[in-house]
Formats: C-alpha cells, structure tokens, sequence
C-alpha cells in the first residue's frame, strides 16, 4: 500500500479535503467544499463547470493567491497551508505561472517590458531576462510587437504577452483562468495550441478552467466541478 507521503511526492498537485469558504457579514458562500486532487505531473488538465461552480476559486488556492478554509494543498512540494506570506510570494513567482482572462497585462509597459516583469522582480539579472523574453515572444508570434504597449495589441496578441510574461522564470505549473474568454474562436484556438505545446513538447503541468468545450480535445485529464464538489465523470457541460 502506497502511503500517503509517496502519493504526495509523485503528484505535482495534492489536495485533501481542500474548503474555501467566503464569510460575507452573517452568512457564509461555498468556494470549494472538500475537494481531494491528485495531478501527476505533465499532464494537461482541463477543469470544468458551471459559472459559481468553484473553477477560479480553486485556481487561486493553487496559484497560492488565497487561502484555504480547511484541508491540505501541496503543490509542487510547496506545502500551501503552512507557508509564511513570504514563501508564498516566491512561489507566486517561480513555481507557477498564471493566465488570466482579462491578460491583466500594465498599460505602460511594451510587450517586453511586460513580459520580462516577473523576471525582474525574482532577482534575475536584466540581460538574462531580456534574451529569455525576446526567445519566448519569438515562440509566441510577437517579435514584431515587442515595443508595442497592450492597447496596441488585439486580444490574442494581449493574451499571447501574458504567456510569455507567465512563463518567464520558467513555472513546473502553469494555470490559465478562463484564457480564451475575451478571445474570438481562432484566437482562442490558438491559445489552446499553445498550452498545448507548452504541455507535450515543454513536458509542463497546465490547468486551465473554462466553462466552453474549446480546451477539450487538449485535455489529457478532466476534472469537473459542481457546487463546488468535484462531480463524477463524463462532465456533462
Ligand atoms: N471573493 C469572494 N467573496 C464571496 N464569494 C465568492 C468570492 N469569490 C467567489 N465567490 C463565490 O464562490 C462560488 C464559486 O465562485 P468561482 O468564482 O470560483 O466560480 P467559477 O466556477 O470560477 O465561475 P465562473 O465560470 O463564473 O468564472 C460562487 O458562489 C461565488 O459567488
Ligand atoms: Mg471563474
């Protein structure tokens, strides 16, 4: 019988009994409500469910942007639910990258300078982290935008800086909330085809919830959420 530390160890992503519960004045909303996970690494997961469901709350825990209620989360063999404010931050930074719907990218910023950020802020020296943005802004289609601010950009140039700016200090993870939401059907396509690149020539773990079929065939594993419970398989969204 394998015990519960070897589990622990060969999953990139381990949660048990994991409860997120939002205290609004008197009364008490469900985020997640016990959900246990095991993610092996390299695998591309899809998380699915309704809207309220629970997808970004979940998200958030292992993006280690929020706190857990109850239960255990590790991730990256970052214990999550005993980590001080400063061990979360560069978790935060190094161990995950994360894709928003809105790109959340700095409207001053160019391209480049958005996408060596995170870099910067780890510490690493300017010269390292301007060759690695201009290599992955290469990969992504954008050399001809680097100087270009955001509002510049369409949308799947937008989200196509915020991939780059979300791999720059090289995460095990990378967790994408809703990344095709703002984009038309190609553009969204394509961003799919990235992560999915990401995940099988890169060999990285990727998460990304959507409430849309668009990341289904990309899916290597499906979780499904429904009431902030995870729900029994086949999803039926
Ligand atoms: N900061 C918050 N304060 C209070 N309640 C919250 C907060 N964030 C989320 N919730 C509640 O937690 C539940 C899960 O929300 P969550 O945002 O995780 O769902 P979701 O699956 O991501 O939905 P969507 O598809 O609309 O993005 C919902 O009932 C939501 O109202
Ligand atoms: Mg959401």
């Amino acid at each position: 019988m394998e015990t519960e530390k070897e589990h622990r160890t060969k999953s990139v992503i381990h949660a048990r009994h994991l409860t997120r519960i939002y205290k609004m004045g008197d009364s008490e909303v469900v985020g997640i409500d016990d959900v246990n996970l095991d993610i092996a690494p390299g695998e591309l997961v899809v998380l699915k469910g309704d809207s309220g469901s629970g997808k970004s709350t979940l998200l958030s825990l292992i993006a280690g942007l929020d706190r857990p209620t109850h239960g255990h989360l590790t991730v990256a063999d970052h214990d999550l639910t005993d980590t001080t404010s400063s061990g979360l931050t560069y978790f935060r930074r190094a161990v995950v990258g994360m894709v928003f719907q809105s790109f959340n990218l700095m409207p001053t910023l160019s391209v480049l300078e958005n996408a060596c950020l995170p870099g910067l802020l780890a510490g690493n020296p300017p010269d390292r982290i301007k060759s690695k943005a201009m290599e992955l802004l290469d990969w992504l289609g954008l050399s001809a935008r680097m100087n270009h601010l955001p509002a510049q950009l369409s949308g799947g140039e937008m989200q196509r800086t915020a991939i780059a700016r979300a791999l720059i200090n090289d995460p095990e993870i990378i967790l994408a909330d809703e990344p095709t939401g703002n984009l038309d059907s190609r553009n969204g396509r394509i961003v799919v085809e990235l992560f999915a690149q990401l995940n099988h020539k890169w060999n990285r773990t990727v998460m990304i919830a959507t409430h849309s079929n668009i990341a289904d065939s990309a899916a290597t594993v499906t979780v499904c959420l429904k009431d902030g419970k995870i729900d029994g398989q086949p999803c039926d969204i």
